[in-house]
């Protein structure tokens, strides 16, 4: 397990097939998919860079085993066309100088295994594109992937009961939890909300700058309205860079989380995964 301080240990980690992966301190067990051994001679805690690729901005931050950030916020510009080979480039360019043993990512899409699946608001070039080899491969660090809405919601649940997270930015993301438990891949954003558009359509960013605040402030009220009925949720967060425009009465189970939540939830990654190596021992 990757706790305390870590003295010239040598630690596998492999990959399942849920791209959370799972450590090995004996190094027994086969690996699934990569295998990397990292050889700690500092007496130091674990850091993680946790990575928010959004479609506008790119964020990266240092956490230490706790999740307490070890290094400022520092964000880039997502560059455009938002291809993989440029985003990577600009994610290799943030991590210079940062020291970290782990990265964990929050990509704006579908991801299984590492790959990420769709691409709504970045290049098509991302589809079936092996995002946690190809960034483990060029910072030498193991690398897990999960949806971003999903990173943000790990950051920012109680784990208790039903919680749903939306995530309000450049597109409309969603995040389900049972007490703790991630339902990966909740894409609500494509989903059909009101008058033939999709929830993105109608309260993405574009729609924001359309329609304006007095109006998506009114179609986000309808939105909160109509998952309540569908989810039954305890708990609603709403996340995202556009969340801070919200300007009505949140009901009493909803409550708006900090943007950096996305990036908190890069330690929380690590945790589930090995809760889950936990559970399979
Ligand atoms: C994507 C989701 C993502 C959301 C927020 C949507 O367009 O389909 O996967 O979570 O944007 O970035």
């Amino acid at each position: 397990m990757l706790a305390g301080s870590i003295k010239l240990c040598t630690i596998a980690l492999d990959t399942d097939e849920r791209g959370f992966g799972h450590q090995n301190s004996d190094a027994k067990l086969p690996p699934v998919r990569t295998a990397f051994v990292l050889d700690m001679a500092e007496d130091r805690p674990i850091q993680t860079l946790a990575v928010d690729i959004g479609g506008s901005g790119t964020k990266v931050m240092v956490l230490d085993e706790e999740g307490n950030p070890v290094t400022e916020r520092e964000r880039v510009e997502t560059p455009q066309p938002a291809k993989p080979e440029l985003m990577i480039a600009a994610i290799v360019e943030l991590a210079k100088g940062k020291t970290f043993d782990r990265v964990s990512v929050g990509f704006p899409g579908v991801v299984k295994a590492g790959v990420t699946k769709t691409a709504a608001n970045v290049d098509a070039e991302w589809i079936d594109f092996d995002l946690a080899n190809t960034l483990s491969q060029r910072l030498s660090k193991p690398v897990r992937v999960i949806n971003d809405a999903d990173m943000q919601g790990l950051g920012a649940i109680a784990g208790h009961g039903l919680e749903l997270v939306i995530t309000l930015g450049t597109g409309f993301g969603g995040a389900l939890f049972l007490d703790g438990k991630l339902i990966p891949n909740l894409e609500p954003g494509h989903h059909e909300f009101r008058k033939g558009d999709t929830y993105e359509e109608q309260l993405g960013n574009a729609a924001l700058e359309a329609v304006g605040k007095k109006k998506w402030n009114d179609r986000l009220q309808k939105a909160i309205a109509s998952l309540e009925h569908l989810f039954n949720y305890d708990m609603l967060y709403l996340g995202g860079g556009n969340a801070k425009h919200i300007t009505f009465e949140l009901p009493h189970n909803a409550k708006i989380v900090p943007n950096i939540s996305g990036l908190l939830g890069g330690i929380a990654l690590w945790r589930e995964a090995e809760v889950g190596a936990k559970g399979r021992g």
